[in-house]
């Protein structure tokens, strides 16, 4: 990974700009960025720890805390707040027994509230695992849940 990591940087004018593509690297190799990881890759890079950290928790599909095998980020924007966000929310707090922001205690589902995801038109929306979800209702997300729950 770090020999990857090197070659992304070679292709930018300063290695700082191939920041969010290592960080991405890190996260599909281990699910999240630990500040161990973090730092390894701010020394590759050239930078900061403190300035490579304020790129990954600038954006919010970079995770630097652990997070489930699954995550769920539900919208919780202006269109997608009109269209029922809050029930939903409920509904899956309610079902997974946790707050958003928490992992089920079987690490299988993490839910996060995310900004608007693009996706207005069809809302309320959601990513699941980087995959855009819209129209959500509380039968859509119960299959969702246990098919999620039955995949590695
Ligand atoms: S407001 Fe939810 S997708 Fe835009």
């Amino acid at each position: 990974m770090r020999a990857e990591i090197l070659a992304l940087a070679a292709q930018e004018l300063h290695p700082r700009g191939a920041s969010v593509a290592a960080l991405r690297l890190v996260q599909a190799r281990f699910g999240w960025i630990s500040t161990a990881h973090l730092r390894e890759v701010a020394d590759l890079l050239g930078m900061s720890a403190d300035d490579l950290d304020g790129v990954a928790t600038y954006f919010n599909l970079l995770f630097r805390r652990p997070v489930g095998r699954h995550v769920i980020m539900l919208c919780d924007s202006v269109s997608c707040w009109i269209m029922g966000r809050e029930p939903l929310c409920a509904h899956l707090c309610r079902k997974l027994g946790i707050r958003p922001g928490e992992t089920t205690a079987d690490n299988a589902i993490t839910l996060l509230p995310t900004v608007c995801i693009g996706h207005c038109d069809h809302a309320p929306a959601m990513l699941v695992d980087n995959t855009l979800h819209g129209d959500v209702t509380t039968e859509s997300l119960d299959h969702l849940i246990d098919t999620l729950r039955d995949t590695p």
